[in-house]
């Protein structure tokens, strides 16, 4: 039985109503990758306000990884409801921040003493990550990379790339963010090239004794998955613990079984001195943190670190679930299961049509480029647009992602089942080659 069911064309005709009344308040800065209001939302489904259903590949950009409405989740969020909504950590702890610091802490990987920092939002773990390294060396200097993205606030639009989406008319941006290639073997951007790179602007250009921290996305999300070579990342940690660089792993994207472990960075063997984590943590409620090297990260004084609805009870309630869902060890194997499942078909679809110029990806973060000429490696953004378009009309939500705008990602919750990646894969694959 397939998982997708239309009652009415796509938008519907209480979606299109809804969009009409959006339309007239809501700035056109906030798009939506679909045309559709959702009324509920299960595992891996969405049901919209015209009761159609649709099979969810985008997870709300990755924050769903135990699935939407998980019902362990929301019987804890429902408890806690009860119980208080908020006190603020800075007025009156509680005992579920500790207990979600102590889950990271241990999960992290680091022979090291650690303690966590929770905030609400990816941007805000990025920022307090930078804000940290800095207290801690002294140095104002943060190296960022080409395509990554960190956030959508002053400081971290700054350290993020694609300007025309991010940027444009956004300026005057942060100072003392340098940003240097990311290697991209399929646009022969090579590993080799990139360090050569990051060691020329580090000595010859930012300086290394101005440098608090590299900040880096082991697998780039909104970059368009594109996969950090081993040789680039243990070039990197070798410079930063030799130049006393704080290395700062963005894994807010990344994280939470996405890659198949608990983190990318233990694909690398890699301890990163801070990581930054958000999205799948709290199973949909805004959640994130910051955790790393308790020395670093106890550096910034008293009263400097915080946020009114940091690390809000209600969101702690529903990561200490969603972590404990995600340890389990049937978990980590229905993560690497989807992502092989979905690799497997991505590398044929590269193999039998034309446009797809490459697949990558690591674990369940997958993702093709479209291109419109393999020879050229012309971006196919147009093309990608009408992917997500003909994907939705025919019951799938899926992504974009890349600096061309021409990667469609996959990012479904591990709650989609054999028979529901089967259908969507096929939904996906026929908007590819139909459009
Ligand atoms: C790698 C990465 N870092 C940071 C962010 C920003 O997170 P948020 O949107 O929660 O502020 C994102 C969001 O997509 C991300 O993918």
């Amino acid at each position: 039985m397939s998982s997708i069911a239309l009652r009415t064309e796509v938008p519907g005709p209480r979606s299109r109503e809804l969009a009409a009344r959006r339309a007239a308040v809501v700035p056109r800065g906030l798009v939506s990758a679909t045309p559709i209001f959702v009324q509920a939302a299960r595992g891996a489904t969405i049901t919209d306000v015209d009761d159609n259903v649709f099979l969810d590949f985008a997870g709300g950009i990755g924050t769903l990884n135990v699935g939407s409405t998980q019902p362990e989740v929301v019987d804890a969020i429902k408890n806690q409801v009860e119980r208080f909504l908020h006190t603020a950590a800075t007025v009156v702890m509680y005992e579920g921040y500790v207990r979600v610091a102590e889950a990271l802490v241990r999960l992290a990987p680091g022979q090291f003493q650690k303690s966590a920092l929770l905030l609400n939002s990816g941007a805000e773990a990025i920022e307090n990550a930078v804000k940290i390294a800095r207290h801690a060396t002294g140095r104002s200097a943060i190296i960022v990379f080409s395509h990554a993205f960190h956030g959508r606030t002053l400081l971290t639009m700054s350290m993020s790339a694609k300007y025309s989406t991010y940027k444009a008319g956004f300026g005057p941006f942060a100072p003392e963010v340098y940003r240097l290639p990311f290697p991209d073997e399929y646009r022969d951007v090579s590993s080799r090239q990139a360090i050569e790179a990051f060691h020329e602007a580090l000595y010859e250009e930012v300086g290394a004794d101005k440098t608090a921290a590299v900040v880096v996305e082991l697998v780039q999300g909104e970059g368009g998955f594109l996969v950090a070579p081993p040789d680039f990342i243990a070039e990197i940690r070798e410079v930063c613990s030799r130049e006393g660089i704080l290395l700062v792993v963005d894994e807010v994207q990344s994280g939470f079984w996405r890659t198949g472990r608990f983190l990318a960075s233990e694909h690398y063997g890699l301890e990163p001195d801070l990581v930054c984590l958000g999205k799948s943590l709290a199973a949909g409620l805004p959640l994130s943190a910051v955790v790393g090297r308790s020395e670093v990260m106890d550096s910034a004084q008293p009263g400097g670190l915080g946020g009114t609805f940091a690390g809000n009870p209600v969101s702690c309630a529903a990561a200490l679930v969603a972590l404990d869902l995600m340890e389990r060890p049937e978990f980590t194997l229905r993560a690497q299961a989807v992502g092989e499942i979905v690799r497997r078909e991505f590398d044929r679809w590269h193999q039998e049509i034309a446009d797809v110029g490459c697949a990558r990806g690591l674990g369940a973060m997958a993702a093709v480029e479209l291109v419109s000429d393999r020879g050229t490696k012309e971006p196919a953004t147009n093309k990608a647009d009408r992917v997500l378009r003909w994907s939705y009309e025919h019951g799938l939500i899926t992504l974009k992602a890349g600096t061309y705008g021409n990667i469609i990602r996959f990012l479904a919750p591990f709650a989609v089942t054999n028979a529901e990646l089967g259908e969507g894969l096929a939904v996906l694959e026929a908007a590819i080659r139909d459009a």
